[in-house]
């Protein structure tokens, strides 16, 4: 198996957007609820928005898993974005109406209080928004790959912390994060989410209690 990561192009959407859907279910994540063509919105704006990448590891032509980075709080614009195609999911089920844990996260913004809110707002922290890996490739390391390459992607993009909000419910994902060294980040934490941060800027770090990566040493060790 040789895997190679690289920045996901349109030519990808499809494959991109047939991972996610076979990767998540609807109880793991909401989105899914409203079917492809949401989906495939969402990944229309990861790969179109001036705020957002998307790294996909690759063996040969086959997808193997993918990683996506927003440089700024992305929930706010992505789902403006992707409105109609919610309008339109919910027309074509209108059951979802009545979906408990969809209104749970549509309204999650509840949760916040004002010091989570202004962490949110902060510039240059970059987000994790979604990750999977193809079931063929699981227990390979293919996701402690790419969530280490964001690192250096994210830092020549001019952030200076990622944060990735991971299910308590999901412990796969969770040991990719500390295997990774990334910590726990506590402020951020929610009934259901823990999030990891990596920050590779002394004072950035400093300012939230941190500790802090130097990229480019970290590169040299592997
Ligand atoms: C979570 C996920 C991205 C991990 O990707 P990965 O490349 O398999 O990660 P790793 O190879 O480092 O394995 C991580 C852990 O997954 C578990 N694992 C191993 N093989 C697995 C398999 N075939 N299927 C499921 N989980 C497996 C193990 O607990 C492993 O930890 P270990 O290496 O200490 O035993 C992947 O399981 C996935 O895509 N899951 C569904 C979508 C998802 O949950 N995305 C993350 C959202 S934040």
């Amino acid at each position: 198996m040789q895997i190679t990561i690289r920045v996901a192009g349109h030519s990808d959407l499809k494959k991109l957007v047939k991972l996610h859907c076979d990767s998540f279910k609807a109880d793991e994540h909401i989105p899914v609820l409203f079917g492809t063509n949401y989906i495939k919105a969402n990944y229309q704006w990861l790969l179109n928005s001036n705020h957002s990448y998307v790294l996909i590891a690759e063996n040969e032509d086959e997808i193997a898993g993918l990683i996506a980075v927003s440089d700024i709080a992305f929930t706010r614009p992505m789902f403006i974005a992707c409105l109609p195609q919610m309008l339109l999911g919910f027309l074509l089920k209108p059951w979802l109406i009545f979906n408990k844990n969809l209104w749970k996260r549509l309204t999650r913004k509840s949760e916040e209080n004002e010091q989570v809110a202004s962490i949110l707002k902060t510039k240059e922290f970059a987000q994790m928004t979604i990750g999977a890996v193809s079931a063929n490739y699981r227990g390979h390391g293919v996701f402690g790959s790419l969530v280490d390459a964001t690192r250096s992607y994210s830092q020549a993009r001019g952030s200076k912390a990622i944060r990735a909000g991971v299910y308590k419910n999901n412990p796969s994902s969770r040991k990719v994060f500390i295997k990774e060294n990334w910590q726990e980040f506590k402020q951020l934490e929610t009934k259901d989410t823990v999030f990891y941060v990596t920050c590779f800027d002394e004072y950035f770090a400093d300012k939230f209690g941190l500790q802090w990566t130097d990229v480019n040493y970290s590169k040299r060790l592997k």
